[in-house]
């Protein structure tokens, strides 16, 4: 049995900082705490990489005083600190990573850095308090979508994963971003895009090309420039000024929304149609990622897996989005298997 008992968590990769504390026995996340730097980007449609860096130093420390203070466990009891170091931005990166290993110099504690992606693929393992889902079953398909990427994985086992395919482009979150700034809306509009969807019941007004093709394949920018001129051609956007808000009515924007939902989520099922042919011994699917917030998604692709008798899990939308929680979870089975880094551990190794 590991005498290591508690992890903590960092994550710093793109614009939210964030710590967790995790107890290895009792499998579960003892404190969750995220600050997003959203109001910060929202006016430049995206996140400003200088910008997110900074703020990630102004933050850190009280972030993972807070996580220490939540879960009720001193610094010197936390025997693991599990920090990303890859994907994301290399100054975000690095202020987690430089912190994390000052805390695990100082204090004598072991360094694990983890990959963001295998933090998003294991949340679904997470439940909305914290506590572990055992009932997921391996293999099973991962479809990872945030801002930043879209990926189908098959899981085999914890840690024991391998890429079916990735995006060619665009990340789906990206398209829904870009395509709600194309209609006037504020970084990140995923969610407002499914408000309006939902508002109009989720209706195809536009029909934009979805892949036709006969293999598992992500590509999402030629919707976004079919989204586009749709636009410049009913008259709502200048391709010089941008959107021009005094044209742009509320139909147009239910009708693109609803459109461009509606679409994404087709790509997506039939990507996880032609897998689900492709390892028929896999168990079920899971839904991880800022996306899988989306209501509409998971409730059709939990119809979906009935229909095929394949379970289906989305993680908690306080796992979708980044967090430290599902990185402290991936590091507490490294520990298992006595996985630990070096204090040389650099971004993107
Ligand atoms: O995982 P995440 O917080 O950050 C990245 O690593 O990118 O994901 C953020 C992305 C954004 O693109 C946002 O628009 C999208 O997740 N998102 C949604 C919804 N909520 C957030 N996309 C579709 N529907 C939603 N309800
Ligand atoms: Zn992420």
């Amino acid at each position: 049995m590991s005498k290591q008992n508690y992890i903590l968590g960092i994550e710093t990769s793109c614009d939210e900082t964030a710590a967790a504390v995790f107890d290895i026995k009792n499998r579960c996340v003892l404190s969750n705490v995220l600050y997003s730097q959203v109001q910060q980007h929202e006016k430049y449609g995206g996140v400003v990489p200088e910008i997110a860096s900074r703020s990630q130093l102004e933050k850190i420390d009280g972030i993972i005083s807070a996580a220490l203070e939540q879960s009720k466990i001193s610094f010197k009891d936390i025997d693991i600190i599990a920090v990303t170091n890859k994907p994301g931005l290399a100054g975000s990166l690095l202020v987690g990573l430089s912190f994390a290993k000052a805390l695990a110099w100082a204090g004598n504690k072991k360094l694990i850095g983890i990959n963001h992606l295998e933090g998003h693929i294991f949340s679904a393992l997470l439940k909305s308090d914290g506590s572990f889902n055992e009932v997921v079953p391996f293999p099973h398909l991962c479809l990872s979508a945030s801002g930043g990427h879209t990926a189908l994985y098959l899981v085999k086992n914890f840690g024991e994963y391998e890429l079916i395919a990735s995006t060619i482009d665009d990340a789906a979150g990206e398209a829904f971003d870009k395509v709600a700034k194309m209609m006037g809306y504020d970084y990140p509009g995923g969610a407002t895009i499914e408000r309006l969807a939902q508002e109009v019941n989720f209706q195809d007004f536009c029909k934009f090309p979805r892949t036709k093709r006969n293999e598992i394949f992500f590509s999402f920018s030629g919707i976004k420039t079919a989204v586009l001129y749709n636009l410049v051609k009913r008259g709502v956007y200048d391709l010089a000024q941008g959107p021009l808000l005094a044209h742009l009515t509320d139909q147009v924007r239910h009708e693109v929304a609803s459109s461009l939902l509606v679409c994404i989520t087709d790509i997506f099922e039939n990507n996880i149609k032609l897998a689900l042919k492709q390892y028929p011994n896999v168990q079920g699917v899971t839904f991880v990622g800022g996306v899988a917030c989306n209501k509409y998604m998971r409730e059709r692709f939990a119809k979906m897996c009935q229909r095929n008798q394949k379970l289906f899990f989305a993680a908690p939308p306080n796992a979708c989005t980044d967090n430290a929680a599902m990185i402290a979870f991936v590091a507490s089975y490294k520990v298992a298997e006595g996985i630990y880094s070096e204090l040389t551990l650099d971004v993107f190794e």
